[in-house]
């Protein structure tokens, strides 16, 4: 796709589609700057009475530990704010792992029994971060298959850090869904933009497949589309 625009309103279309086909579908959702533009124009095709999302369940991958659903870093804002609070998804059928949980322990298993009682996800959107983690599965010797606590490396803090005012108020942990979930997904629609993600892309499609970085993985998946714009393509 040519620019960041055309690559929104495919991946648009293609989380339509899903709805569309299947209209009580389980979508495994995203955050970050990437699908922000497919939100955006989700956004409009509901409007336009072109999706309806009212049997729609959603699990989101990942959100920061400590923080309140209503800071305005949290997942759950960027979630409400960019998306929910314009569609009619029924909030019962909203899942955002929650950031301000006691006994976390319980807080992940809780969140793999809901997914797996919705029945797994249809469609699991991801982005991808520099290092090629996807949801917070972040590079290591080893990945875990359920939900769990993430330290997040010092590569995604310091990527993320331009949401915050400084590096010091990024959150060192996160909670995410394991690569089993991911990779369960009936569907995975892989998203990246920009000229900074062309290694880690290049490494996705082609790269040896390991855990050092997550997203190669999706090699051994059966159902993967990745759409990217054309700064993230070259080396393709
Ligand atoms: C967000 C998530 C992360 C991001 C990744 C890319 O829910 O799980 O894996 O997809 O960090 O972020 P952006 O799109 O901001 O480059």
């Amino acid at each position: 796709m040519d620019t960041y625009q055309k690559l929104s309103l495919k991946a648009a279309t293609f989380v339509a589609s899903q709805i569309i086909l299947k209209p009580d579908s389980v979508l495994g959702l995203a955050t970050g700057a990437t699908p922000l533009g497919m939100y955006r124009q989700l956004v409009t095709m509901y409007e336009k009475g072109l999706v309806d999302f009212k049997e729609v369940t959603t699990f989101n991958l990942d959100e920061y530990l400590g923080l309140d659903e209503k800071d305005p870093q949290s997942y759950s804002y960027y979630m409400h704010y960019n998306f929910f609070q314009h569609v009619n998804i029924e909030p019962q059928k909203r899942h955002i792992p929650r950031g301000q949980a006691e006994n976390r322990e319980r807080t992940c298993r809780e969140y793999d029994e809901a997914m797996d009682g919705a029945g797994g996800i249809d469609l699991q959107i991801l982005g991808v971060g520099l290092n090629g983690h996807i949801g917070f599965n972040e590079p290591d010797c080893k990945l875990q298959t359920a939900t769990h606590v993430v330290q997040l490396t010092q590569d995604t803090i310091k990527a993320n850090s331009r949401y915050f005012e400084c590096l010091e108020q990024v959150p060192r942990q996160a909670i995410s869904m394991g690569m089993a979930s991911i990779m369960q997904a009936r569907k995975v629609l892989l998203l990246a933009s920009g000229a900074s993600k062309k290694e880690v892309i290049q490494q996705a499609v082609g790269g040896e497949i390991t855990t050092e970085c997550p997203v190669t993985l999706l090699q051994l998946h059966p159902d993967v589309t990745i759409m990217v714009d054309k700064e993230a393509a070259p080396l393709l």
